[in-house]
């Protein structure tokens, strides 16, 4: 597996220098409370930084110009990369191991046909994976531009990404009440929830109120039947993998649970702390 076009050069000052193919990036990273450990030169020759500004929005700052895209090989996907206004390139880094898990989930669960559901899917990574595992996998996302972006992804990866994936625009909430109504059933459910977002028609998403309604829907359409699993990755403070084991635990009852802290592949050795995740699994 490739992992080496992405990596962490080193981290500090509350910030992250990221090498991305072949462009050298900083951006926020709030919790890298330490010094910096590469000489200041390493990153004054960044080809662009993210800045945010105290409303929770920024911008980008160049020294050299970044394209409108570009592809960079991670983690056994072609990625297609687009700085966004909002400091996003278009994937999340620290998810590889999930997808990983996706990949082999098939083994995992012991079963010869896994229906999979991946809710706040981004631009389809983790679904990719769950088609690569050989899965029928169903993405869903509020913005149509992510869902756009993980179909351009899909095709770049046609050779090695099966297009059994239903890509799917909806509010979390919504869809998932619908799906419960026509008696649809998964037996794997990926979840990375924003602290805050917004549904295709502007319904309004808060992590503390709306994450322990979704998982109790989700209880509804998972096929208690068979084995079954549920990732619940979670990057909002206060939620520490023992608040996800909780929140997992209350609505899918008796299980096993793997919570570890995720991370990306970095240069120094410091790793750097990038969000929970806790895979859930009933055999
Ligand atoms: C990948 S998650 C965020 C990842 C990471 N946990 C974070 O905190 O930035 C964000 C995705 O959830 C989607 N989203 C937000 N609110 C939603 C909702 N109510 N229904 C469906 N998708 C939603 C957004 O469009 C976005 O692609």
């Amino acid at each position: 597996m490739n992992l080496n076009e992405y990596r962490v050069l080193d981290s500090g000052n509350k910030q992250k220098l990221e090498q991305v193919g072949p462009y050298r990036i900083i951006r926020p990273a709030l919790n890298a409370f330490w010094q910096p450990s590469l000489p200041q030169k390493e990153w004054a020759c960044a080809d662009a930084t993210y800045i945010r500004d105290s409303s929770g929005s920024g911008k980008w700052s160049y020294r050299n110009r970044l394209p409108e895209q570009w592809t960079v090989d991670y983690a056994g996907f072609k990625l297609l990369l687009k700085p966004t206004g909002f400091g996003h390139l278009g994937f999340f880094a620290e998810q590889y191991r999930n997808w990983d898990y996706f990949r082999n989930i098939k083994n995992v669960l012991g079963l010869r046909e896994v229906n999979a559901l991946n809710l706040f899917g981004y631009s389809g990574l983790g679904t990719m994976a769950m088609a690569q595992g050989g899965c029928s996998a169903c993405h869903l996302d509020a913005a149509k531009g992510m869902v756009d972006w993980g179909r351009e992804i899909r095709k770049l990866n046609e050779k090695t990404v099966p297009d059994n994936i239903r890509w799917i625009v909806d509010d979390v909430i919504k869809f998932t009440n619908r799906e419960v109504r026509r008696n649809s059933k998964y037996n794997l459910i990926a979840l990375d929830p924003p602290s805050f977002g917004r549904g295709s028609s502007g319904q309004v998403w808060k992590i503390e109120e709306d994450l322990p309604k979704l998982l109790s829907i989700c209880n509804q359409i998972i096929d208690h039947d068979k084995p079954f699993s549920v990732v619940l990755s979670c990057h909002s403070p206060g939620f520490s993998s023992i608040v996800l084991e909780n929140l997992l635990s209350e609505a899918f009852g008796k299980g096993e649970f793997v919570s570890t802290e995720m991370t990306v592949p970095t240069q120094s050795g410091r790793l750097l702390p990038c969000g929970i995740s806790t895979t859930f699994i009933r055999k």
